[in-house]
């Protein structure tokens, strides 16, 4: 029987337990499609940081090289707020991410029809919205040199080179085949000549894909637009800093930030994450919604694994569970039939994979 290792970083916050829930979501979609798993826990973030010194142990980044696919929960919270940057658990994040190779971020923002009604925006302006943020991950702002602060002054460099670019770029266009066709390519190039060179590049990588329609948008309209009229975007591409504020606002097209999954991949291995944060609010009480690491567990097996007929049936349990009235405490308000725990909704996810 096949046997993948899954290396688990649970972090901070909700992130044990929704991440519980995708095991065992996995679990069962494995036992019913004649595989299995091995799960290897990794440390990262504030609990990584509590225990080692360090947010981002060596180890953690060993075991996920040699790991069949990552998955992640979340990372972060109050706690390790005041720590020094190098320190904090999202400084472990960024770390991963580098280490891993893992520049492009897949951000998919689908309306479930069973919850059109829970997005503040209203439902024929949602309805049928299909986006794919491709995101650059481990460039740009986030990563560039010079960087410091003193007393009175602190700066960030956003960075691109043409060959961090042209690779995200193919990423979209290739992504956007396998779609609509159509990449609207996110920028500042009014006033950033980073900006500028990132659409000169894309309109170069993009002659390679004729049958791909190409736009381009200033990020500031593309925030608007995306409120204003979502169903216009098929494949979003953008760099780093758009692409997280661009994400989160997708999101709320959908209902809510705890539905979004996401996959970042490169050449070497891909993590696969939810796309909200560790929600330290309302961490241990058993009430986040885990839907988002269960669909994030979906694209770890349809991208990493190849096992798409299981990926095809946790997709399918998630939108029935949904369809029958099922909710955590998020979406209670939208046409609960039973308002539902972290616990039991993950349970009813697993029990309806072959239905
Ligand atoms: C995300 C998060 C991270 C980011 C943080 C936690 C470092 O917001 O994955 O979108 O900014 O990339
Ligand atoms: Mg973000």
């Amino acid at each position: 029987m096949k046997n993948y290792n899954i290396t688990l970083i649970k972090g901070d916050g909700i992130g044990p337990e929704i991440i519980d829930e995708a095991v065992k979501v996995l679990d069962a979609v494995a036992s019913s499609c004649d595989f299995d798993f091995s799960y290897d826990e990794a440390l990262m973030g504030g609990i990584a940081y509590d225990m080692t010194g360090d947010p981002l142990p060596q180890e953690t980044i060993n075991k996920s090289l040699n790991s069949d696919a990552v998955l992640f929960g979340a990372i972060g919270g109050p706690k390790w707020d005041n720590l020094p940057r190098e320190k904090r658990p999202e400084s472990g994040l960024l770390r991963f991410r580098k280490e891993l190779g893992v520049y492009a971020n897949l951000r998919p923002a689908v309306v479930y029809q069973e919850l059109i009604n829970a997005s503040s925006l209203k439902p024929e302006i949602i309805k049928d919205v299909d986006i794919m943020v491709v995101r650059e991950l481990i460039g740009g702002i986030y990563f560039g040199e010079p960087k410091g602060r003193t007393e009175e002054k602190g700066w960030n460099t956003m960075v691109y080179t043409r060959s961090e670019i042209m690779r995200i770029a193919h990423q979209a266009f290739r992504i956007a085949q396998q779609r609509e066709k159509r990449v609207c390519s996110v920028d500042k190039a009014n006033v950033l000549d980073v900006s500028q060179l990132w659409r000169d590049t894309v309109i170069e990588v993009s002659a390679e894909y004729p049958d791909v329609e190409l736009t381009h948008m200033y990020v500031d309209n593309a925030a608007m637009q995306l409120v204003l009229n979502p169903r216009q975007f098929d494949v979003m591409l953008t760099g780093n800093i758009f692409g997280d504020i661009l994400s989160d606002e997708a999101s709320m097209l959908c209902g809510s930030i705890g539905l979004l999954p996401s996959a970042s991949v490169g050449e070497k291995i891909g993590v696969y994450e939810p796309i909200h944060g560790s929600a330290p609010d309302i961490a241990g009480q058993g009430v986040a919604n885990p839907i988002a690491t269960i669909a994030s567990a979906s694209m770890m097996l349809r991208y990493a694994l190849g096992e798409i007929e299981a990926a095809d049936k946790v997709d399918s349990a998630i939108k029935k569970v949904l369809k029958e009235g099922y909710r955590t405490g998020d979406l209670a308000q939208f046409d609960a039939k039973e308002v539902c725990s972290t616990n039991e909704i993950g349970s009813i996810i697993a029990n309806y994979l072959d239905r």
